[in-house]
């Protein structure tokens, strides 16, 4: 895992829109997932923008969500789909036939298996843009989760269920379950940018870098990825770098 230090979160934006804009370049056929939270806005404002300045920038590329809730309707105002589609799918003009999403109103199971076999259908990923949760998690892939795993059905753990709540009101109002492109599946992509930004991530990128890889820290499988690249801001690394 390479460590890209930047300034603050508005550069993490501008620097990975570049990665992102590069791989469309080099391949408009790209598949890409990329995470929801506040990290990823920025890199979202730049991408509409490059799709102002270049309109057929994204016009071959197939998107896959990361992520979504589970147990939840389709047109539930909570649904990370509805969120990903009003910052970066509609802001970009990306087409619905482009995006392959969780229906978190179908069958658990055989959803997931849809997702693993049109991501397979579609060559796999090409870039992975994830965030970092508080507790190391990766998509939904929560402390415990297997390095192998695929696509699945998962319990939301009690420190995603607080932090998520500061988007949906209260905690009684985040979703307890969700689904996830697995471990298994983001390892396989041929590239891997995982934004982090701000103080709070320190401690957690701090245990990421120096701890034992274990699946108790789920992010800690990127260190057995020479693909992936770690990409933080200052505040992000202040405690793994003692500043
Ligand atoms: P954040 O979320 O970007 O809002 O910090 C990251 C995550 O929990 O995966």
């Amino acid at each position: 895992m390479k460590i890209v230090e930047v300034e603050n979160g508005n550069d993490i934006g501008q620097k990975a829109a570049e990665v992102v804009i590069r791989q469309l370049r080099d391949k408009p056929s790209s598949v890409v997932t990329f995470p929801t939270g506040n990290t990823p806005l920025p890199l979202f404002r730049e991408l509409a923008a490059a799709s102002k300045s270049h309109p057929r920038l994204f016009e071959h590329a197939h998107f896959v969500t990361l992520d979504e809730y589970a147990d939840i309707a389709r047109k539930d105002r909570r649904r990370l789909f509805s969120w990903l589609s009003r910052e970066f799918f509609a802001p970009a003009a990306i087409r619905k036939e482009q995006v392959i999403a969780f229906d978190p109103s179908a069958d658990d199971e055989a959803e997931c298996r849809r997702i693993e076999e049109r991501l397979e259908a579609l060559g796999g990923l090409d870039l992975a843009v994830l965030g970092l949760g508080p507790n190391g998690h990766l998509g939904f892939n929560e402390p415990g989760s297997c390095f192998d795993s695929r696509a699945r059905k998962v319990a939301l753990a009690p420190e995603s269920i607080v932090s998520n709540s500061t988007y949906w009101g209260s905690e009684a109002d985040v979703p307890t379950h969700g689904l996830t492109l697995g471990l298994g599946t983001l390892r396989e992509a041929r590239a891997i940018l995982v934004l982090v930004s701000g103080r709070a991530k320190a401690h957690i990128v701090s245990r990421l870098l120096k701890e034992p890889i274990s699946e108790g820290i789920p992010a800690s499988v990127l260190r057995l990825c020479p693909q992936s690249t770690l990409m933080a801001d200052r505040e992000s690394l202040s405690v793994a770098f003692r500043r």
